[in-house]
């Protein structure tokens, strides 16, 4: 795809370092952007997944740490990011945490954590990364909710608050941001084959005498009808193309990337 690089762009990606985050930072450095990668790991750690993507691309990559649970680090990230490389042309507010738990125990403060990285966070960056959008008169800005931001499922109160938080706020900054070149929009996959599953996927598996597999297959058949776990690519792919100039029309949306979960 022809998309985000002429100019050579620069992405700034939350919890880039595993997962979806990395996959979408694969993803646009194969597309020839270059790269700021946040993660919460130390900076010989950080550091090393950017220079592994900058020598396989051949882009630009640098490590920015912040433990998005403070907001005074989330409010920082891109100033951070703008000195360690430069301004990001494209803003992946990626990094999120779960917990799953009924309502009426649900602890306070994994409701303030996940309130904090799945939907304050991306407020500040988008707060502080979209004036120098505006002044460039071009942005991207791809936040990654979920299914769970469309449609509800039992025992995820902070998550669904977060994500169906994130999907309206985006719709606002959307509307806010239309007319200078810059899009918002979210993706919301479905199950992914990364590690913020693997606790629910061990709970099914313990149903079924410790059968992971059993348990994924349970999981699935449950709420996602093409029955595979999504490869984390398919939502780097997804990115892309909201990043593309193919894409230029498209701003306030949220789009599914499920395997059909929400078209039931
Ligand atoms: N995997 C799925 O099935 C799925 C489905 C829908 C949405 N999502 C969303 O995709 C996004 C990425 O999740 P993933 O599946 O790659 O899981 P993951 O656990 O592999 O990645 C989560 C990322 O968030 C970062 N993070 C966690 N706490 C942080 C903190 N305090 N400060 C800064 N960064 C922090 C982690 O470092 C990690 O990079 C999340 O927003 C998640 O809600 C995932």
């Amino acid at each position: 795809m022809t998309t985000t690089n002429s100019p050579h762009r620069c992405a700034l990606v939350t919890g880039a370092t595993q997962g979806i985050g990395l996959a979408i930072a694969e993803r646009l450095a194969a597309s020839g952007c270059d790269l700021v990668l946040h993660g919460i790991e130390d900076a010989a750690a950080g550091t090393g997944v950017a220079r592994a993507l900058a020598a396989q691309y051949g882009v630009q990559a640098a490590y920015v740490q912040a433990d998005l649970l403070n907001a005074d680090a989330a409010a920082a990230l891109v100033e951070h990011a703008t000195a360690a490389l430069r301004a990001p042309d494209i803003l992946v507010n990626n990094a999120g945490i779960q917990h799953t738990c009924p309502v009426e125990s649900f602890p306070l403060d994994r409701w303030n954590a996940i309130l904090a990285v799945n939907l304050t966070a991306a407020f500040l960056t988008m707060r502080a990364a979209v004036p120098g959008m505006r002044e460039r008169g071009w942005g991207r800005i791809v936040n990654i909710a979920s299914v769970h931001g469309l449609v509800a499922s039992v025992h995820k109160a902070a998550y669904l608050a977060a994500k169906h938080g994130l999907v309206g706020l985006s719709k606002g900054v959307a509307l806010e941001t239309a007319a200078q070149g810059i899009t918002v929009n979210c993706i919301c996959p479905g199950w992914t084959d990364t590690p913020i599953i693997a606790p629910q996927i061990e709970a099914r598996a313990a149903l079924h005498g410790g059968d992971r597999e059993a348990g994924i297959r349970d999981l699935l058949r449950e709420k996602q009808p093409n029955l595979t776990l999504l490869p984390p690519a398919r939502i780097g792919d997804a990115a892309v193309f909201l990043c593309s100039d193919a894409a230029a029309g498209i701003t306030g949306v949220s789009l599914p990337v499920d395997g059909g979960w929400t078209a039931q």
